[in-house]
Parts: structure tokens; C-alpha cells; sequence
């Protein structure tokens, strides 16, 4: 883990208030495993938004990084407004990762809204280690799509839903995922997205590991100050940032 100045190359919408980010960084390019985070200071010479902020690190292309984000609040508005030349500073980068190798047997990915980004680089290596990747990516409607084209190239199977069905299936990702389950036979399934879908992600009770990301609100990002605590299954207090931000889903309450 580095704390880094880095120059923004580019910072474009890709969706309704969605943002693509990247910078050059050779050292995180390198160091990053799908999975991991960098908290970023958003204005470095601003007491507001005092804290960093945590994004998953969506994917990286040589040196390049890229991130993305939704505006949510103060902090990703100042970000959205950030420009090509504008100097960030980079913590990360942080967190687990997810587990890759070659499964045997079918894979599962399962993402919601902007909880897809740090499922792109997984595929991604998924497929690079030989499996078979069926891909369920939910959205509210046709206007928030993104990061289509990219997933249909690291999936063997893409399946999208909206919740109004303005294109794809009608319903969310885990509904479309509930109807494959008996017939594909998965031996693992990954997921991160908004906590409603991973919760009936668990309701499922699948009979096959299944891995999600977490994505908490965050000050440290290192386990120093338990913004980010959650519970374990025995109630044990878990850090999202350090002892995740992957979890195996029935290790954590939801
Ligand atoms: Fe400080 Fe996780 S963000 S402990």
C-alpha cells in the first residue's frame, strides 16, 4: 500500500450521474487484485470533504487505473468535477480480493448497479484462468446501463435485468440468477451490489460457496477507526476495509 499524488487522465459520465475515472500509476496497476479499494482524498487543501472516500478499483489497462463512481453526495460531486491534469491523492492499494482460479464446474457472477465495477476485472481473470462465466448485472432502467460491451467480453453467458424492464429481464439480478441455479449447476458465485440484493443473495441458501464485496462508508480504510464495522455470523465485529471488503456470504450478517 502507497499514498500517491496521481494526475487524472480522464473523468467522463458513462451513465445517468455514473463516473469512469483513471490515472496513470504503474505501482497500483501492478500491485491491484480485482477485489481491492484505494481511498481517495477528494480535495486535498479543503478541511470539506475532510475524509477519504473508498472506490474499488474496476479495472486496469497497462499502467492505467480506472474507478468508478456514483455522485452520491459532497465528496463524489467535487470528484465528478475533477478535470484531465487534476491532481488527486491515492491510498491502496487496499483490502482482500477475491479468490480466482479454475473452478470445476460453472461460475456465477451477480452484480447491481454500481456494485458491477469491481465484478469487470474479476470476470475478467476468471477467464483468463480457463472458466465458464455466466454473468447477471441488474439496473434500475435502459438509462443506467453501462460497462455492457465490457462484460459481454469476459462472460460466456450475459444476462441483464432492470427493475422497470425497460430492457432485459424485468426484476433484479438475483431473480434471474434464482431461475439458472438448478440447471447450470455453479460450483461458486461472486457478487457485490446495493445490500437488498446481496441479502436475498443469502436468502437463497446456496449449496455452493458464494463470495461478495461489501461496500461500507469508510474514514481509515485500515482497520483504525471502525467506521466500516460489521458483524460476523457469531457476532464477532468484522472491518470491512481490512478484514474484507470480500466476505464469504455466510460468514456475514447482511
Ligand atoms: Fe477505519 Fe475501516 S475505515 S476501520
Amino acid at each position: 500500500m502507497k499514498l500517491l499524488d496521481v494526475e487524472i487522465a480522464e473523468n467522463k459520465m458513462i451513465a445517468n450521474g455514473i463516473y469512469l475515472l483513471s490515472f496513470e500509476s504503474e505501482y497500483l496497476a501492478n500491485a491491484f487484485k480485482p477485489g481491492n479499494f484505494v481511498n481517495i482524498l477528494v480535495e486535498k487543501d479543503s478541511i470539506y470533504p475532510l475524509l477519504r472516500r473508498p472506490f474499488s478499483i474496476s479495472f486496469v489497462k497497462e499502467n492505467k487505473v480506472f474507478i468508478g463512481y456514483k455522485v452520491v453526495g459532497r465528496g463524489t460531486q467535487i470528484l465528478s468535477q475533477k478535470k484531465k491534469g487534476d491532481t488527486i491523492n491515492v491510498l491502496g492499494p487496499l483490502g482482500n480480493s477475491f479468490l480466482v482460479d479454475r473452478f470445476d464446474g460453472k461460475v456465477a457472477v451477480v452484480g447491481g448497479g454500481v456494485g458491477i465495477f469491481p465484478l469487470l476485472s474479476l470476470c475478467h481473470e476468471l477467464k483468463k484462468a480457463r472458466n465458464e462465466v455466466d454473468v447477471f448485472l441488474g439496473f434500475r432502467s435502459r438509462s443506467d446501463l453501462f460497462f455492457v460491451e465490457e462484460f459481454k467480453e469476459v462472460s460466456d453467458n450475459l444476462f441483464i435485468s432492470t427493475d422497470d424492464g425497460s430492457i432485459g429481464y424485468k426484476g433484479n439480478a438475483v431473480e434471474v440468477f434464482k431461475t439458472k441455479i438448478e440447471e447450470e449447476n455453479y460450483k461458486v458465485a461472486f457478487s457485490c451490489g446495493p445490500k437488498p440484493m446481496l441479502s436475498a443473495l443469502k436468502s437463497l441458501n446456496l449449496t455452493f460457496k458464494c463470495y461478495i464485496s461489501l461496500e461500507e462508508k469508510m474514514a481509515c480504510g485500515i482497520g483504525a477507526c471502525l467506521c466500516c464495522s460489521i458483524k460476523g455470523k457469531d457476532g464477532n465485529m468484522l472491518h470491512v476495509c481490512s478484514d474484507g471488503p470480500v466476505f464469504d456470504i455466510m460468514e456475514v450478517e447482511i
